[in-house]
């Protein structure tokens, strides 16, 4: 027996089987190998490897600015860190709306340079074809429909998405071609939760939501804002489970203190 088939690992098919039991699918983002090995170990079924990297690790205002390096860099950490969790990774603003065969090129890429198990793109007619290519060559594609935040700058604001009845029908018949096409989850993000419930039980495959309400199948939160490493950010659907940036203040200025008066180091902690 090999040891790789000692752990049990999340595939797409557990998480459909998640779906038909009514077990919710918990999903976080990371961007390192450090943070994947805590989240992969606390015992998280997904990690996604989000473009909001470009926000959370490199500081940008947008996560249009990451590139299909960049994310590989960061996958590429992720997966040294896990053990069982099924990883997900973005395909990044510029690398797959333009036509199918770079969206297959950019697919690839990802996986064969990472070692990730899927990818995730953004909208629903619109990049169809670019689906239809990637699944047909053996990659499995979540979806992403709502806030699509690589299309920013055609919303001008981050507010809830589908709030009028046509784009809630758009969004209704994009999630049920995005299932037809292959997909085999669905993010649904800042929606209003009657229609991310509705969605939800219309569809055969998981969703996944992200200020989409709790009859989604599942839930993801950017790491950054649930430990509060990043607290600027503070929308109504975000929990926040830990004040890291508060701890980790304290922490460095407990430091600079104790450099300055000599107290660090002491005699235990030198040669
Ligand atoms: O990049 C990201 O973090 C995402 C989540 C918000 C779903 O796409």
């Amino acid at each position: 027996m090999s040891v790789h088939s000692e752990v049990k690992k999340v595939t797409t098919n557990t998480l459909q089987k998640m779906k038909s039991s009514g077990e919710k699918i918990s999903m976080l983002t990371a961007y390192d190998f450090s943070f994947a090995k805590i989240i992969d170990g606390a015992g998280i079924d997904v990690i996604l490897v989000g473009d909001s990297a470009s926000n959370v690790m490199a500081g940008h205002e947008t996560t249009l600015p990451i590139t299909l390096d960049q994310i590989i860099y960061h996958a590429q950490s992720v997966i040294r860190g896990i053990d069982r969790c099924l990883v997900v990774v973005d395909l990044p603003f510029g690398y797959y709306q333009s036509n199918s065969e770079i969206a297959l090129a950019s697919a690839i890429r990802i996986m064969k340079e990472t070692g990730a198990h899927s990818i995730k793109l953004e909208g629903g007619s619109e990049v169809i074809e670019s689906v239809k290519k990637i699944v047909s060559a053996g990659i499995p594609v979540m979806g992403h429909l709502g806030l699509t935040p690589q299309s920013i700058y055609k919303f001008g604001t981050y507010t809830v998405r589908a709030k009028e009845e046509a784009e809630a029908n758009k969004l209704r018949e994009d999630a049920k071609l995005l299932q037809e096409t292959g997909c085999f989850a669905i993010v649904l993000e800042k929606i209003p939760a009657l229609l991310a419930k509705e969605v939800s039980q219309s569809l055969s495959i998981p969703t996944i939501g992200i200020g989409a309400g709790g009859e989604c199948d599942g839930q993801v939160l950017v790491m950054h804002d649930m430990l509060g490493i990043n607290t600027e950010f503070k929308p109504r659907f975000l929990r926040q489970y830990l004040n890291i940036h508060e701890q980790a203040t304290k922490a460095v200025q407990q430091y600079i203190s104790d450099v300055k008066s000599k107290n660090f180091p002491n005699e235990n902690e030198q040669y």
